[in-house]
């Protein structure tokens, strides 16, 4: 069995019943970039059948599917034609149930991807508001308003969109309609009941197919202050930074004001999770929920309450350099916020939306240089950093009190891979105002054997290029090398499914280079962020990310060790 459970003597929970996501590795799947199982180069619900066995051996205990539903692709599936049913090119509903019941036979459950702030501009409800016309019904499920300017020629309001440009997009009748993303992804009105009332039901449609929990996208966005007129972002924050603003890396994250931000993390949208809360609650086990909410850290614990979505994304390591006081800062931080909250802490170090961690932990922030990724031709240059730390990052949040999401091929040390512009299919490539960087080099097809050119991905076809090296870094190579990545992942895995349990952590100072700690009374963890081998304190070493040097741990790795005083 891939699950051994037992209780937790600190807490008193139980990690196999309604508490099992305090505890638990999540392991994100982008689907279209996993594995394709009919050649067409899009990842799908075959592939991921034809897989399982690689998430049963890794030994995750929840797979988070990122959106599978019918989409026209124009933001990686985040722009959703149907919330309640499955992509053809992905596979069938009938397909879905069949991956929930037999990861399900594993031990694994499945979290699926909740877009709420918007949907594509292909559904149903989207077309029906516009053929409608102004004043319609229809059109008050969306945010449509008239424009400023002498023939409403100007957006309604200064709001910013997150890819770039205005939030807003005028239709051929003039008005306008907002959108915080692409204007492919049409804001939803929240204040709308019909709009509210439709979410539950999706809510259900997936609860009731056996879904444990729901990863809620961009969790801050979904209620605006719509009074009239439109309140503009610079007369309420005057000065504020229009996006991604105050990312100290140390732990503040993203600040976009108290509650009275026009469009983020206002105080209401807490409304609609409580909502959310009840339905989550009328399951047995209860319903679970993560929030995707850029907010400072302090406001975190709203989105985090047990009731509200119960628990949030913690991005702050994803904005962290290689740094001893930079993660222990997030580290205990987070710890802090999350038991204030009543919930569990999250550790993020990759997922579909930043350069893989492999890469971008080897930026080097006092010469300021941009890490090297691989390109379609060449891997990274030999001799990196990346991999040492990413690897040493990843083995110190997996000994951390509280859920490790994973991302799809972290486990095989992927370095993010630049693309070519032409090939590139994430709309905010080359936007120089969008918030983030282009997302397409995190998001390239898994290696899954050494044979060129699809590497067990796909037959016939990846729907991004994969680089002529990426068979060195496949499932099939790294299976048999014990000094791999991937067995590094799969025994952390193990050992931590063994001793998570142990109780909260305990700092050890041995200097400023090293973050250490124990948990409870057997388990030890120790990261070296310096450039010299550092001593380890006594007890066996259980596990370490790079191999020891006369006993020392070297640079950039992180060691387990078993305290000697506890019991075999
Ligand atoms: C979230 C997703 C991202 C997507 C955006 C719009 O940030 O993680 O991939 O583009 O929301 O839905
Ligand atoms: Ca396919």
């Amino acid at each position: 069995m891939p699950n051994a459970h037992s209780t937790d003597t600190v807490t008193g929970r139980d990690p196999s019943g309604a508490d099992w996501w305090r505890e638990a590795v999540v392991y994100q799947v982008y689907p279209r970039s996993f594995a394709d199982g009919n050649g067409d180069g899009i990842g799908d619900l075959r592939g991921v059948l034809s897989h399982l066995d690689h998430l049963v051996e890794l030994g995750v205990d929840a797979v988070w599917f990122s959106p599978f539903y019918p989409s026209a692709l124009t933001d990686g599936g985040y722009d959703v034609d149907d919330y309640r049913d499955v992509d053809p090119a992905i596979g069938t509903l009938e397909e879905f149930d069949e991956v929930v019941r037999r990861l399900g036979e594993a031990g694994i459950k499945v979290v699926i991807d909740i877009v709420a702030n918007h949907s594509s501009d292909r559904h149903a409800w989207f077309r029906e508001a516009l053929a409608a016309g102004r004043g319609s019904r229809a059109r008050e499920r969306y945010v449509f308003r008239e424009g400023r300017g002498e023939n409403g020629e100007l957006p309604p309001s200064d709001w910013p969109a997150f890819f770039g440009g205005p939030a807003w997009t005028r239709v051929a009748d003039g008005q306008w309609y907002l959108h915080l993303f692409t204007p492919h992804q049409p804001d939803w009105n929240w204040a709308d009941a019909e709009v509210r009332a439709d979410f539950l039901r999706t809510l259900r449609f997936w609860a009731d197919r056996g879904v444990a929990g729901f990863r809620v996208d961009a969790a801050m966005c979904l209620t605006k202050d719509l009074s009239e007129p439109l309140p503009d972002w610079d007369d309420v924050l005057p000065g504020f930074p229009a996006l991604v603003g105050g990312a100290d890396g140390r732990g503040e994250g993203v600040l976009f004001g108290e509650g009275q931000n026009p469009i983020y993390d206002r105080d209401d949208v807490q409304e609609v999770y409580a909502e959310w809360r009840a339905l989550f609650d009328s399951y047995e086990p209860p319903r679970f929920a993560v929030a995707e909410a850029w907010v400072a850290a302090h406001r975190r614990a709203r989105y985090a309450s047990p009731r509200s979505l119960g628990q949030v994304f913690n991005f702050d390591l994803l904005l962290a350099s290689w740094d001893a006081t930079a993660f222990g800062e997030v580290i205990r931080q987070n710890l802090g916020l999350a038991e204030a909250s009543g919930s569990s802490s999250t550790w993020v170090l990759s997922n579909h939306d930043m350069p893989r961690h492999a890469t971008r932990l080897a930026a080097d922030p006092v010469n300021g240089t941009d890490p090297a990724g691989g390109t379609l031709d060449a891997p990274p240059p030999p001799g990196g950093t990346g991999l040492d730390r990413a690897r040493a990052a990843s083995m110190l949040i997996l000994a951390l009190p509280g859920s490790a999401y994973l991302y799809q091929g972290e486990e095989l040390g992927l370095p993010e891979v630049s693309l070519p512009r032409e090939v590139a299919q994430d709309p905010v490539t080359g936007k120089e105002d969008a918030a983030v960087p282009s997302r397409d080099g995190c998001r390239v097809p898994l290696p899954w054997n050494t044979q060129a050119p699809f590497f067990g991905f796909s037959e016939h076809a990846a729907h991004l290029p994969q680089p002529t090296w990426f068979g060195d870094l496949s499932v099939a190579l790294q299976s048999g090398d014990p000094g791999s990545t991937l067995s590094l992942y799969r025994r952390a895995l193990r050992i931590r499914r063994q001793l998570r349990t142990e109780g909260p952590v305990t700092w050890l100072d041995l200097g400023p280079r090293l973050v250490a700690f124990t948990r409870g009374a057997r388990w030890t963890s120790v990261t070296n962020f310096g450039d010299t081998p550092a001593y380890l304190p006594p007890g066996d070493v259980l596990l370490s990310s790079r191999p020891l040097v006369d006993g020392m741990l070297p640079a950039d790795s992180t060691a387990w060790l078993r305290n000697p005083a506890s019991p075999a």
